[in-house]
């Protein structure tokens, strides 16, 4: 029997919920997307701009192969990824693209180009660019690959077994004592397969079971179960059950090397297996090797984490993300029969206002079924049912719907689908009671599943608007938004997103999860035992709308397959920053006020986060070398700085456009055309994009288009750019200059810079505060006022 186990050495342990390695995944970038960003050109290599109607994919090889060929290895090249997509109102072109190494994908060999007009406007690049490993893939599969650690694990396996041979499965599980000092070493450095031959034979190279296992073992948060894995790890691994993946959908993935892996401990669903190249940091430190990895998608309770552990013995974890993130209005279009007692759209907690009869206002566009209609086909519950009916809709009267399933998720389990829902019946009106008692402290849970209708009913109305909202400004099908269908607009279907109310598993939290364009994202909403009664996050529109940010900044950065955009330091952070900006804007008004995030649910006027949202920098100090601190290391804390500058940015836009009281845009006419509305510039140029005219709705619209531009793992250079590149796209770069001072006045400028930044995090910062040279005298049309000030006072959180 073959022992291919292996290795005792576990990295790190996963602490919090996001956890890098230090040798994480590498971002470096070529350069900055848009440099050029004022003449829309590029000077690349040689590269000449294409005519304006050549086909944007076109342009893209193009350029690839062009920046290719600045590398001189053979053995390099890429697939263009098909989640690639034209933006429907910009008419930029996004493509993505993943370098391949020897047939193999490079996990993190990312390169996203944005097309417009022929050109490309704009792109970033992280493909490895030294000389490919000689083994082909044949060598790698028929196990010829030959390397200096196999020898030193054979001396270390015959020093070992002369002396402790049945110690074998402890030793390498980490639980015994050392036997002998420099045997120990050699084989935590060298093999840690110590004992029965590895053979490096095919199938060993093909057998992750032992890497997915010693992955189990460092990430289960049981611990009996990872006692249980190293005392009986061959029963685990023979009970995986493996079925390989075949694709034959696209000509591009013939080469994958695939498999999906039942029986998994700890997993709540299958793990997905797929042999790649990584890079990790070279010896030298300035640049990177591959690495041969098996990427695991490792679906868990509290965690949905995305891989790399090293092919060959030891087994190290290479890099993880978690695609779970902790997080910590007007509209009604065209009234339908369904009525819900709500905290309005608009109302960000309890605190702020009173429950209200709201109109199931669904958006025409972005919701053309309602928030009640499923098709049959494409309904979970419905899966293993035969229906007599040949209906194509199914039409509810329970939270269950296209876009959003919600529940109650007392057990704090994976499953959803038999957990209550509210159902209101032939009525159609969501009206429940809420009415929460001050209990002891026993009896405050029991208290709260009183209203589990109506939390589980406001959950559902505020998830369903947010996707409406995120919908008009561009997250749709193709950019990979979350439906269970698709109405035949592109994109991958049956990903709605599961929203749990009181989950069980935690307190005073919330999280979601986002895994690739078409799986379902995963929210949990916890109470909070911050006060009694308890406080319910399901009830705090801001965290809701925060979770619900991480599906959009996840599925839009790097493009629709790549979840593995934002996994830590300044993408990660940003990942938090964004909700907690959407949040905070969608819950303000025409008077200025300054916010905190989640005081209502913490019971805290200051919020979670250790600054109120403010211009006023007595109030929030943060600027970009506050990234530098100690206690910045985290995402909510780097987080925090990115809304801060955000925040800064979107008045200063204000100032210049003024306000939309309402930041969904107009309905769409019955041949969905958009009607300007008030809400729109009118333009009266064919194929424009549309331009929202308000400084609150422009600064949603360039976020959101910003993330669709910059590259996967972007620095806060990378999205301040993409930024201000979105505006170039949409607006010819009116606001290059206010854009500029805003991010300046938080010392993001252009003469902000890092320095000793490796592409695995570090460095020191320095704030900038200047502006470009052309934004330095009165070259704009814009009369910086003060702000209004005027309601500055804090806001009472009063007593339930
Ligand atoms: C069910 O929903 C579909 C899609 O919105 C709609 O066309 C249909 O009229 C609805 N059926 C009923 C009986 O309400
Ligand atoms: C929820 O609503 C249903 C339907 O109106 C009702 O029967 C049930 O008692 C309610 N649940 C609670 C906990 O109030
Ligand atoms: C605007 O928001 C602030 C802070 O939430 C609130 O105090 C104020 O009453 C609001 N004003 C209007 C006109 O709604």
């Amino acid at each position: 029997m073959r022992h291919f186990f292996s290795t005792a050495i576990v990295v790190a342990s996963l602490a919090g919920h996001i956890y890098g390695h230090r040798h994480a995944a590498p971002s470096n970038y070529d350069e900055a997307p848009v440099r050029q960003r004022k003449t829309l050109g590029i000077r690349t290599n040689g590269f000449t701009p294409m005519d304006k109607s050549m086909c944007p994919m076109k342009v893209a090889k193009v350029f690839i192969e062009d920046v290719l060929s600045q590398t001189a290895a053979d053995g390099l090249s890429y697939r263009i990824r098909d989640d690639s997509y034209t933006d429907k109102n910009t008419g930029v072109t996004h493509v993505f693209a993943r370098q391949l190494v020897n047939g193999l994908d490079v996990a993190d060999g990312d390169m996203n180009i944005n097309i417009k007009d022929g050109m490309v406007i704009s792109y970033g690049n992280s493909f490895f660019k030294g000389t490919p490993p000689v083994a082909s893939l044949e060598h790698i599969l028929t196990g010829e690959l030959r390397d200096p650690r196999v020898e030193a694990c054979t001396a270390a396996r015959q020093h070992l077994r002369a002396n402790r041979d049945s110690y074998a499965e402890q030793f390498v599980m980490g639980t015994h004592e050392p036997i002998a000092p420099e045997a120990v070493q050699n084989i935590h450095d060298n093999c840690a397969t110590a004992f029965d031959a590895p053979s490096f034979a095919t199938d060993d190279i093909m057998d992750f079971r032992a890497a997915l296992l010693q992955f189990m073992h460092t990430a289960t948060p049981n611990s009996k179960l990872s006692e249980d894995i190293e005392e009986n790890f061959h029963s685990y691994k023979e009970k995986m059950d493996i079925t390989p993946v075949n694709h034959f959908d696209s000509p591009n993935s013939r080469n994958d090397v695939e498999f999906t892996v039942g029986n998994v401990p700890d997993t709540v669903n299958p793990v997905k297996a797929k042999l790649m190249y990584t890079q990790v940091p070279n010896q030298a430190g300035d640049g990177t090797d591959l690495q041969l990895v098996w990427k695991f998608e490792v679906e868990m309770e509290d965690n949905w984490y995305e891989a790399a552990v090293s092919v060959q013995p030891p087994h190290k974890i290479v890099h993880v993300v978690d695609w779970a993130s902790d997080s910590y209005v007007p509209i009604p279009k065209k009234p339908v029969v369904t009525e819900y007692n709500v905290f309005p759209w608009g109302v960000n907690d309890p605190a702020e206002g009173e429950r209200s009869i709201e109109k199931e206002s669904f958006d025409k566009l972005a919701s053309p079924a309602g928030w009640h209609a499923i098709p049959v086909a494409n309904d979970p519950s419905l899966r293993n049912v035969r229906l007599r009916s040949s209906d194509f809709w199914r039409n509810t009267t329970t939270t269950w719907g296209n876009n959003v399933f919600a529940q109650e998720n007392w057990e704090g389990a994976n499953a959803y689908i038999d957990n209550y829902r509210p159902d209101a019946g032939q009525s159609k009106n969501f009206d429940f009671k809420y009415d929460p008692k001050e209990t002891e402290k026993v009896d405050a849970l029991a208290e709260a599943k009183k209203y589990i209708n109506t939390t589980v009913t406001q959950l559902f109305y505020t998830t369903n608007l947010v996707h409406d909202l995120y919908y008009r400004y561009g997250f749709d099908e193709v950019a990979g938004n979350f439906q269970q269908y698709n109405f035949g607009r592109g994109g991958r279907e049956n990903d709605g997103v599961i929203a749990n109310a009181q989950d069980g598993s935690g307190y005073n939290n919330a999280n979601f999860m986002t895994p690739p364009d078409g799986q379902n994202g995963r929210m949990r909403m916890y109470l909070w035992n911050t006060a009694i009664p308890y406080r319910d996050g399901d009830l705090e529109a801001g965290i809701v709308i925060h979770e619900l940010s991480h599906g959009l900044s996840t599925r839009l950065t790097g493009g629709p397959l790549n979840s593995g955009c934002l996994g830590w330091g300044e993408s990660g952070g940003m990942g938090e920053g964004w909700g907690d900006f959407l949040a905070t804007t969608i819950r303000s008004n025409k008077t200025y006020s300054d916010y905190p995030m989640g005081a209502w649910a913490a019971n805290r006027d200051q919020g979670i986060r250790n600054f109120v949202y403010s211009l006023d920098t007595a109030v929030n100090p943060s600027v970009y070398k506050t990234l530098d601190k100690p206690g910045y290391w985290g995402v909510h804390a780097i987080g925090e700085v990115w809304a801060e500058i955000l925040w800064v940015v979107s008045q200063r836009l204000i100032e210049k456009h003024g306000y939309s009281e309402d930041l969904f845009p107009p309905a769409p006419n019955d041949d969905g055309s958009v009607p300007p509305g008030d809400f729109y510039r009118t333009t009266t140029v064919q194929g424009k994009p549309l331009v929202p005219k308000h400084g609150n709705s422009l600064i949603v619209q360039l976020v959101i288009n910003g993330m669709k531009l910059q590259p996967c793992r972007p620095t806060f250079f990378h999205a301040r750019d993409a930024i201000i590149a979105a505006d170039q796209v949409l607006t010819e770069g009116e606001n290059f200059c206010t854009l500029w001072k805003g991010f300046a006045e938080r010392g993001l400028g252009v003469d902000a810079k890092i320095e000793g930044q490796t592409p695995w995090g570090g460095g020191v910062r320095t704030n900038g505060f200047a502006v470009p040279p052309a934004c330095q005298g009165e070259t704009e049309p814009e009369e910086p006022k003060e702000p209004e000030h005027g309601d500055k006072k804090k806001k009472k959180h009063k007593k339930d």
